[in-house]
Formats: C-alpha cells, sequence, structure tokens
C-alpha cells in the first residue's frame, strides 16, 4: 500500500452558502417493507397506539432528519390519495401497479402526517400526475391545507382533524420521464400538465413551494433535453428541479468499483448541469427568478431494475431492493453528502432514499429489531453538524484516474461552520488501496483546536451490520490530533470517511 499526501486548507471566511434545513431530508414510500413492517407494524413490542414501531422512530429522531417525502416515488404514479383517509374499515385493498404488491390503504394521509410530528420532521406531499391530473392534485391540497368550507377540507373536518396540515412543500409527480413509470409523459406533455396542476394547487394555497420533475437520472437518454423542456412551462410555476441519483458498482471489474468511489464526482457533475440548465431556460425567459435544486432521491442501489416488474403472488410488503450497505457503500455515501454540502448555495433540499429497508440506514425485521446500516453513520454525522453554513475548501489531492469521469480528486472533502462557530471537516478517501496522509490547514481562527476525530474504516471493505451482528460497523473515536501553527495531519486510510471538529479556544475566551 502506497502513502500519499494531500492538504486541505479551510478558512471560515469563505462562505459557500447557507445550508438549508431542508437538507437533511429523507424519503418514504409505499414500496416493499419501507411502511408497512418498516415505520408501521401494529402488533410489534415497541408499537405505539397508532401501531408506529418506537425503535425506527427513535433511529429515525437520532439520524435528525428535517423533511420527509411521501407517499412515492414510482407508487405515487398510481396511487389515488381519497383511497387512505377515513375509516380504516373502509379503506379499499388495492393492487399497487408500480411494485406489483398489495396496498391495504392502513397508513395514508393523515397516519404519515401524525408520524411525522413523532419524528420531528416535515413533510413533503407528492401528487399523482402519472394517472390523475389538476383535479386530484388540487383536492388534495385542499384537503391537507384549507381551514374548511369545501368538500375536501369539510372532509377531514369529518376525518377528525380541524387543523389543516400546512404541508409546505409539494412534489408535482414522479420520475416521469422513466419508461417504468405509470402514465409517463414526453417532457411537453408533463410540463404543461405540471404548471396547470401547480397554478391550480397555489389557488387553494399560495404559500406552498412547487417541485418540478427532473430527469431520473444522469444516464437518461433524455437527460438535460427534459429538464430543459419542462421548465419552459414550469419556470415560472415551480421553487425547485428535481434531482435523482442512485450509484452502486456497475459490474465486478476493478474499474467499475473505481468509478462507484467516484460517485460524489457524478452528483457534481449533475448538479452543475441542471443548474446550467435551469439558469438557461431562466434568462431565456427573461425571468427574474432563479431556481434551487431539490436531490429529492439519492443514496447507493446494488439492486438494478429487477425490482420493478413481476412479483408473483401479488403479497402485502413484499421484501424488495433491501440493499445491505457495506462498510464501502458508507464510505460512498460520505462522499455524495459531501457533494452536496459543496452545492448548498443551489441545491437548498435533498432526501436520502429511503428511510427505512429499502437501500436504506435503517433497516427492520418483521416481529423483530431494528439496527443501524454502516451508511447511517455518516449520515447522522453531517446532519448533526449542518446546521450553518457550508464553508469552500481548497484540497490538493492526487489524481484518482476513473473509466467514467476522468481524473478526479482522490481526496474528497467539505467543511461547515455550525451556529456555535466550530467547524467541522469531512474527508474521504476514495482510493482502494493508497492511504494519504493529508495536512489539514485552518486559517483565521485564533486557536484552533481538535475536539473530536471520528474514522469509519475497516480492514474487510464488505464488512456490514446484520440482524445478527448489528454493531459490526460502527465509526471509531480517534485520540485528537494536535494542531501545530494551525495545521494538523490525519492518516486516511484507504476507502475511509473522516470527520474532523475544531473550535476556535480563542473565540470562546472572548465570547
Ligand atoms: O426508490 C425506489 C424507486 O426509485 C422510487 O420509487 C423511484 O422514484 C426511483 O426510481
Amino acid at each position: 500500500m502506497a502513502v500519499l499526501t494531500s492538504t486541505i486548507t479551510v478558512d471560515p471566511a469563505y462562505v459557500i452558502g447557507e445550508i438549508d434545513p431542508r437538507m437533511r431530508g429523507s424519503f418514504v414510500e409505499h414500496l416493499g417493507r419501507c411502511v408497512y413492517t418498516g415505520i408501521y407494524e401494529p402488533g410489534h413490542t415497541t408499537a405505539d397506539g397508532d401501531g408506529f414501531r418506537f425503535d425506527v422512530r427513535d433511529l429515525t429522531r437520532d439520524l435528525g432528519v428535517s423533511i420527509v417525502r411521501y407517499p412515492g416515488g414510482n407508487f405515487v404514479s398510481g396511487y389515488r390519495w381519497e383511497d387512505g383517509v377515513g375509516p380504516r374499515e373502509e379503506r379499499p385493498t388495492k393492487l399497487d401497479l408500480a411494485f406489483q404488491s398489495i396496498e391495504t390503504n392502513a397508513v395514508g394521509i393523515g397516519e404519515f402526517m401524525a408520524w411525522t410530528r413523532t419524528v420531528g420532521a416535515e413533510a413533503m406531499m407528492a401528487v399523482n400526475l402519472g394517472t390523475r391530473g389538476v383535479e386530484e392534485a388540487a383536492a388534495l391540497v385542499e384537503y391537507c391545507n384549507h381551514p374548511g368550507g369545501g368538500y375536501w377540507s369539510d372532509l377531514r373536518h369529518r376525518h377528525g382533524r380541524a387543523d389543516p396540515y400546512g404541508i409546505g412543500v409539494w412534489c408535482l409527480g414522479n420520475e416521469l420521464d422513466g419508461p417504468w413509470q405509470i402514465g409517463r409523459k414526453p417532457a411537453r406533455e408533463y410540463g404543461i400538465l405540471a404548471a396547470a396542476a401547480g397554478a391550480a394547487m397555489r389557488r387553494v394555497d399560495p404559500s406552498i413551494q412547487l417541485v418540478a420533475c427532473g430527469s431520473s437520472g444522469r444516464r437518461m437518454a433524455t437527460y438535460a433535453a427534459w429538464e430543459a423542456e419542462v421548465l419552459e412551462h414550469t419556470y415560472e410555476v415551480v421553487d425547485y428541479i428535481s434531482v435523482h441519483a442512485y450509484h452502486g458498482p456497475r459490474g465486478d471489474t476493478r474499474a467499475d468499483y473505481v468509478d462507484f468511489m467516484a460517485a460524489g464526482a457524478d452528483m457534481d457533475a449533475m448538479i452543475t448541469q441542471v443548474i446550467g440548465t435551469s439558469d438557461y431556460v431562466g434568462a431565456k425567459l427573461k425571468s427574474r427568478k432563479r431556481l434551487n435544486l431539490s436531490f429529492d432521491e439519492w443514496n447507493v442501489r446494488h439492486t438494478h431494475g429487477t425490482w420493478r416488474q413481476g412479483h408473483e403472488p401479488w403479497t402485502v410488503a413484499p421484501p424488495l431492493i433491501e440493499d445491505t450497505h457495506s462498510v464501502t457503500d458508507a464510505v460512498v455515501v460520505g462522499s455524495m453528502l459531501n457533494s452536496l454540502l459543496r452545492h448548498a448555495d443551489r441545491v437548498t433540499m435533498s432526501c436520502f432514499a429511503q428511510l427505512v429497508n429499502i437501500h436504506a440506514p435503517i433497516r427492520t425485521a418483521a416481529g423483530g429489531p431494528a439496527w443501524r446500516q454502516a451508511s447511517y453513520y455518516p449520515m447522522q454525522a453531517v446532519f448533526a453538524h449542518s446546521q450553518g453554513q457550508s464553508i469552500r475548501l481548497a484540497v490538493e489531492s492526487p489524481p484518482m484516474t476513473t473509466q467514467s469521469y476522468g481524473d478526479v480528486d482522490q481526496v474528497d472533502a467539505a467543511a461547515t461552520r455550525d451556529e456555535d462557530g466550530s467547524l467541522t471537516v469531512f474527508v474521504v478517501n476514495r482510493s482502494l488501496d493508497d492511504a494519504v496522509l493529508s495536512d489539514v490547514v485552518v486559517r483565521a481562527m485564533g486557536q484552533p483546536h481538535v475536539t473530536e476525530h471520528v474514522l469509519l474504516h475497516d480492514d474487510d471493505p464488505d464488512a456490514t451490520n446484520t440482524h445478527d451482528h448489528p454493531d459490526r460497523v460502527r465509526p471509531r473515536h480517534l485520540d485528537p490530533p494536535g494542531l501545530d501553527g494551525g495545521r494538523l495531519q490525519v492518516m486516511l486510510p484507504p476507502r475511509s470517511w473522516q470527520m474532523i471538529r475544531i473550535v476556535d479556544d480563542a473565540g470562546r475566551r472572548n465570547a
């Protein structure tokens, strides 16, 4: 193993932007075991009076999730929200065509909103623009957000909920560019529908913020052209354009794994390109408005495509896409988080997908325990220290040559400055083999001192947490390195993620 060198320079004066609290988002979809036996399992030993699992609730709270997208995903494109409200015994059981599963509708809007309160998060609601349209979307906004006096808001009253839910963010459909999507549409058709639905929804509640669907991935044939055409129709109506990205090794070769380690570089490129496309449309329309990005699906995913069709027999909550995240996957997650932080000025909302069981940081056994996957840890640390600004870094790194992205930095880093003035530097060594001895130079801090140094790394790159060994992979607290003249040194093992927390002792004394 070679040991290379790098330098990371951090100066808290170089601010990228304020980190929006909505960057700490997640996603709960009626898919597989995310809802049923994920967040909700009446009869489970930890279930509360509403049937929600306390163990999952506690893990969600500890993760620090601020906003949760619901109810899909592909599921929403065939969903009738009316099926999931009102007395449970009157709710219909339906075939969910998106995942060829049985949907009991035991959980719907009311239950989900009650659950979001227990985890301290806000909801991001998606409307069905696959099989439905303007009228149903506006009716849903009325049901959720209007005080009363109309049919749908009065129905909410009859369902026992007088106060409006006040849901602030609404997704105009999901991945309608995807051949797998129920009611898939060409960009022009989707753009016209999304603009009309969004305008009607705003008539019901002018305070809502709207997200138009961007491409389902950077590899889509219509990528960028889709965003440009959709935004031609929706630019003045919406506040965000969505971005989705999943990464896993695309094959078994070494080059596939090197590409996988560079997933954050792909995210960087995608974010830059979608910003460029959106700003181009804004310029063309001579608009004074600037849209932000909602990166509302992202994560490591190993299962490709096969989960989309053909599950026989049709069952409730089949175990779909229950990817296990190894320590290497967690390192890649850390580098995806770094990419989001580096773009905090324009990516102002993001949701890792999904919260429980579906390529998720939390796993459950039906009737059994819940545990943290390795990917839980970098998410938790970044969310805990994304309470202020994102700070621009200067990184001098050895290059890493990839087959898909050219040369990328082997050392990938991001930094934040919390409201209390503390700095946090997140560092990933993307190399499969080489360690890096890295200098971290801290500028413009009177008496910087490291309070915490955490490492996520394992000699076995495939190490995972499981039902039987839920704590096999955990971050380790190292002895905080000393600072000499504003410079510290850290060793970055290959395939590792680290967090270094720095406070200014001089600032503290003067405070
Ligand atoms: O997360 C699973 C699926 O992936 C979501 O339903 C869809 O939006 C995406 O393609």
